[in-house]
């Protein structure tokens, strides 16, 4: 049935009437999860949506619990920020890489997705074990590991650009430190799928949209990075070296990035490293005002133009990554 946008709930599965372009979900039909959906959606300018009952999981409410909608203050009706298939696909045997590495990327989406429509303390937690068991899979099971790197289908969101910074992160950190170094992979690779958690506090006109940033846009952006840390250091989450990930993926080795246009080692060894998979997924991903690079002429144009921003010898590490295995 149709219904007007103003008279969506939480829990209403919605049809988008609309390409991937046009809207900021990762899927046309889908499950509304929280009132910020129910806000992108009506930013979207559409009226009404398609919503199927049948597969809607509207709560049985009283009369009165219907008069006090989910969301907003209290617990809510969330479920659990890990989908438990994200862990299943994980421990199973015998499914092939290829098609272990699909569903666990896509399950990872949905877990970064949950996290982000309310990145608590307490949600943090718990997505911090999911993406954990993702890490242990990328430290240990490289044949699942080489086709996660090289899923490069898909359009530019906060979710699937975290995934694959995570992905991307953890693997080059494990090829340039090793794997029995002093670096805590685990607490280092968190600090990667979570780097631009602080998005969530930028307006969503600005993250979605679908054209340039004007200026003062692009100012309000660039706090993300100290939007972000603020969240980790509040909700006492993360280590300090991996929240300085969350605050340093956009400063750049010969000074012009930000927020601070750190230069060189000032900028710590997991920011550095960061920034260069960030950069990557950037240019390897669809975005409705450029199409994306091939993996080839991505690592090109980051050596050719973009060299100063990035370590050299993290690069060259990087690139060897995406040789056959
Ligand atoms: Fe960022
Ligand atoms: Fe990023």
């Amino acid at each position: 049935m149709r219904l007007p946008v103003e008279d969506l709930k939480v829990g209403m599965f919605v049809k988008m009437p609309l390409s991937w372009h046009e809207h900021p979900f990762l899927k046309n039909a889908f499950l509304v999860e929280s009132e910020r959906e129910i806000a992108l959606i009506r930013e979207t300018g559409l009226q009404e949506v398609e919503v199927d009952l049948t597969r809607s999981r509207l709560p049985s409410r009283t009369p009165e619990a219907a008069m006090h909608p989910p969301g907003g203050e209290g617990q809510g009706e969330r479920g659990p920020v890990v989908p438990a298939e994200l862990l299943a696909t994980i421990k199973e045997r015998g499914v092939p890489a290829e098609k272990r590495a699909v569903r666990v990327w896509e399950n990872s989406l949905v877990m970064m997705k949950n996290l982000l429509d309310e990145p608590t303390g307490p949600r943090i937690k718990e997505a911090k074990e999911g993406i954990a068991a993702v890490i242990n899979l990328i430290l240990n099971d490289e044949d699942t590991t080489h086709y996660l790197i090289n899923i490069t289908e898909h359009d530019f969101n906060t979710y699937t650009h975290c995934v694959n910074v995570g992905v991307l992160g953890v693997a080059l950190a494990k090829a340039f430190f090793g794997l029995s170094s002093e670096h805590d992979l685990m607490a280092l690779g968190v600090g990667f799928f979570l780097h631009d958690l602080g998005k969530v506090k930028v307006d969503p006109a600005i993250i979605n949209k679908p054209s340039r940033l004007t200026e003062e846009e692009m100012r309000e952006m660039r706090r993300h990075p100290a939007h972000g840390y603020r969240i980790l250091l509040e909700t006492r989450q993360l280590t300090e070296e991996s929240r300085l990930i969350v605050l340093q993926h956009h400063e750049r080795r010969d000074g012009t990035g930000y927020p601070r246009g750190l230069r060189g080692d000032e900028i710590h060894i997991y920011g550095r490293l960061c920034s260069l998979v960030d950069v990557y997924d950037a240019l390897t991903a669809d975005r409705p005002y450029k199409s994306k690079l091939d993996p080839f002429s991505a690592l090109k144009l980051m050596r050719e133009e973009m060299i100063g921003h990035f370590q050299r010898d993290l690069f060259e590490r990087f690139v060897l990554m995406f040789r056959a295995p």
